[in-house]
């Protein structure tokens, strides 16, 4: 979800105002994930990386995040029986935001619908250093010194039980991934649109539907 800033200035508004357009955009884009009835969406709300913008911009977006999270998507959560996972570096984050992710977890333990996830504090490369510290941990225990294989790191990610993306979409005109699931996205299908993100409408993601709908996918082997 990228452009929230640049929405706003180019209407003369504080960039605050964009994250929040942004935050009821994403408000549309689980209600639009629902009604094509995709199984799994993943909202890349706030990286590792965007820890670097100064301290006001950082609270302004976690403090917007919280107040959706509390005031909207955990109600949603519990009406239509989500299943959530939130994925990034949760001690990163502000003791009220983890506050209301844990309720909203809680809350949707027995939940069977649909996964929302949230990647809130998240950054490619701490997931994989993550993982790969697990598996140190596990392996030091066991004094195990066997090589580590592909499947055994990917098991240790955030996305455990989550199946890769089949597409990813980015919003806001550049092309490139931002250390968003760097091993998860390897053979995604990968779009790209000028729109802001608080430009969000349904017919984009018909569009990008549709033209996935055509493409042979076959990861790495021959196409048929
Ligand atoms: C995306 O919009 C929102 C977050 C990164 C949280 P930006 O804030 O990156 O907006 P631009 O790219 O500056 O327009
Ligand atoms: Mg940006």
């Amino acid at each position: 979800m990228d452009g929230n800033g640049r929405w706003a200035t180019a209407k003369g508004l504080p960039r605050t105002d964009g994250h929040e357009a942004g935050a009821r955009a994403l408000l549309r884009a689980i209600d639009v994930a629902d009604q094509l009835d995709i199984e799994y969406t993943t909202f890349y709300a706030f990286s590792t990386d965007n820890q670097k913008r100064d301290n006001q911009e950082v609270g302004n977006i976690l403090g917007i995040i919280a107040y959706f999270l509390q005031n909207y998507v955990s109600k949603t959560v519990v009406e239509r029986g989500y299943r959530v996972r939130f994925i990034g570096e949760m001690r990163l984050l502000p003791e009220q935001l983890l506050d209301i992710i844990n309720n909203i977890n809680k809350n949707a333990l027995n939940n069977k619908g649909k996964t929302l996830i949230f990647a809130i504090g998240y950054g490619g490369d701490a997931e994989l250093a993550a993982a790969v510290n697990k598996i140190i941990k596990n392996r030091h225990r066991r004094l195990d010194d066997t090589p580590v294989t592909a499947e055994e790191l990917k098991s240790q990610l955030y996305t455990i039980n989550i199946p890769d993306p089949d597409v990813v979409l980015r919003y806001g005109g550049y092309k490139r991934l931002s250390n968003f699931m760097p091993l998860q996205t390897a053979y995604s299908e990968l779009f790209f649109t000028h729109k802001l993100w608080p430009d969000f409408d349904k017919e984009d993601i018909i569009a990008v539907i549709k033209e996935y709908e055509g493409i042979k996918r076959n990861f790495g082997g021959i196409n048929a």
